[in-house]
């Protein structure tokens, strides 16, 4: 199954019941320091502080039977997604994360109501465990990266920007998975094909960007701290979408903290990491974006509490 402009559109009809459209403001000060007119759109102004929200309401009004309950594994913020759709439509979830999780998000997951099960290293550890659970309940196992309803639902966020900006020159998207950056694309393809959609994803971990350049959807080596983009392997749904993408860059884990201090200073926010990835690719390459007005997205605000220290250092 693939994505289609029309699935946002349904989707949109859901997400508006639940939630607001997010601000997308512009600070002359931090156009001053990226040499170009950057829009930041305020992902993090969520409820649950991330964009994945969006997708999680609109997979839990499509279920057939929400009782059946759903078993899913996340770093963070797509389990605060499903813990929070699930909640609104009295829905069991159980959230497999690695044992190493953000505490915060974790936390926050719980207090949604969700059940939390923290196991193993990495991601791909927390997939095999809830694929095991899912079989062992008969609850839906929920993919972070295959689910069409997710990426209809986080797609929603690049309507509220391009109908409000259609003449942007480039969005910039942050990728763990690819479910954003793929909404991306097929929004953009409808409403502003001249507008530039570009990923990003930590050098660290980059498995979408490699199956991206190469065509080879294999595992990866997933080293990022930054808990939201760290996915070791490729999707295939978003993999056949970002074939559309204009450009699939890299940035450092360092400059990306580089970019969350630019945010803290610049524009009042307080980003994760995974949310200041798209300014970091543009504070990276400014010539590239130099004159043009651009949209970054800060997908989220949950940034761990050891992740604050070292920013302030
Ligand atoms: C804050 C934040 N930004 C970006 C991403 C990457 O999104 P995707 O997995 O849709 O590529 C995630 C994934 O969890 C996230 O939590």
């Amino acid at each position: 199954m693939e994505l289609t402009y029309a699935d946002v559109c349904a989707a949109r009809e859901i997400v508006r019941r639940y939630l607001p459209p997010t601000p997308m403001w512009s600070y002359p000060i931090l156009d001053r320091v990226a040499d170009t007119t950057v829009l930041v759109k305020h992902e993090n102004t969520q409820p649950t502080g991330a964009f994945k929200v969006r997708g999680g309401l609109v997979l839990l009004a499509s279920l057939p039977d929400p009782q059946r309950g759903t078993v899913t594994y996340s770093t963070g913020n797509h389990a605060q997604s499903m813990a929070y759709a699930s909640r609104l439509f009295g829905a069991p979830c159980t959230v497999v994360m690695p044992a190493s999780a953000n505490p915060a998000k974790a936390a926050a997951v719980e207090a949604w109501g969700a059940e939390v099960v923290l196991t193993g290293d990495d991601l791909a550890a927390a997939e095999e465990h809830a694929a095991k659970l899912a079989a062992e309940t008969g609850a839906r196992l929920v993919s972070c990266g295959d689910t069409v309803e997710l990426l209809a639902g986080v797609g929603t966020l690049y309507q509220e920007i391009l109908e409000a900006r259609p003449d942007l020159a480039a969005i910039v998207v942050p990728v763990g998975s690819g479910s954003g950056a793929a909404a991306a694309t097929v929004v953009a393809g409808a409403l502003a094909p001249a507008c530039e959609i570009i990923a990003v994803q930590s050098s660290a971990s980059p498995a979408a960007h490699d199956a991206w350049q190469t065509a080879v959807l294999e595992p990866r080596p997933n080293r990022t701290r930054v808990d939201g983009l760290a996915t070791g392997r490729p999707f295939a749904l978003t993999q056949r979408h970002l074939r559309d993408l204009a450009d699939f860059v890299l940035v450092t884990d360092d400059q990306i903290a580089g970019a969350q201090r630019v945010l803290a200073r610049d524009a009042h926010t307080l980003s994760e990491g995974a949310g200041a990835a798209a300014l970091a690719a543009v504070l990276a390459d400014r010539q590239r974006f130099a004159g043009r007005e651009i949209a970054v997205v800060c997908s989220g605000g949950n940034a761990a509490p050891g992740e604050l220290a070292a920013l302030s250092q």
